[in-house]
């Protein structure tokens, strides 16, 4: 079984007038971690929020550990309890302190807030943000957010993550640092990975790259 598995989805917005998803086909399997690149407008963060089930698709398939992610309660229970989304955009709460933050996944997968403390502590201290966590998410700087949305991510240990553009707000040292760090996080725990990137270098160190252009996977390197 693969852990996600997409099969000729397409997807559009505006009513169908613009076409963003034209018939994309892939399959990771349980333990990969795989860069999805090509250049802005392609498509790639319109594939990972159909894959994690935030957006809808026109038609097709999207499985993640077998399940239909079209399915609504699936697509809840798989965003409480086993996906960790990293988004472009960080989408912190700017009024809440980054520990709230952070807390916020733990709360929704019904878990215990001591249990979650622990684990924030940790994954802070291995992000470099562990001074920042009682400050509100609207006084940290752009690449302390992007860290905070990591830890974020996951806080609930999820068996898929999906970061769209994770290091883009990174300055070379710490894109270094916290890559490492995810890739850490996720090969030694087995998890999977899909990274929509367009920083070659860090794609280099992927298992794999699939390359989109204009809505489609055109190809694939090992
Ligand atoms: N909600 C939306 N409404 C209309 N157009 C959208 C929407 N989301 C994305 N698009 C369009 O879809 C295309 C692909 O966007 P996106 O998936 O963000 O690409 P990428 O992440 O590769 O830069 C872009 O042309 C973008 O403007
Ligand atoms: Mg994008």
């Amino acid at each position: 079984m693969m852990q996600v598995l997409v099969k000729d989805v397409w997807k559009s917005f505006d009513g169908g007038r613009i076409e963003v998803l034209k018939g994309v086909s892939l399959e990771v399997a349980q333990g990969e971690v795989v860069a999805l690149c090509g250049t802005s407008g392609c498509g790639k963060s319109t594939l990972l929020n159909v894959i994690s089930g935030l957006e809808e698709v026109d038609r097709g398939a999207v499985r993640v550990a077998g399940r239909d992610v079209v399915e609504e309660s699936t697509r809840v229970d798989l965003l409480r309890h086993h996906i960790g989304y990293v988004f472009q955009l960080h989408h912190l709460i700017p009024d809440l302190t980054l520990s709230e933050n952070c807390l916020v996944p733990v709360i929704a997968a019904g878990a215990r807030r001591q249990q979650g403390l622990e684990r924030l502590h940790e994954l802070a201290e291995a992000t470099g943000v562990a001074h920042r966590l009682g400050q509100r998410v609207r006084e940290l700087s752009g690449g302390e957010r992007q860290r905070g949305a990591l830890v974020r991510s996951l806080m609930n240990d999820p068996e898929l993550l999906l970061c769209d553009e994770p290091t883009g707000a990174l300055d070379e040292r710490n894109r270094e640092k916290v890559f490492e760090l995810l890739l850490e996080l996720v090969r030694s725990r087995g998890r999977t990975m899909i990274m929509a990137t367009h920083d070659l270098e860090l794609a280099g160190r992927c298992d794999r790259r699939l390359r989109m252009r204009d809505g489609t996977i055109e190809g694939e390197s090992h």
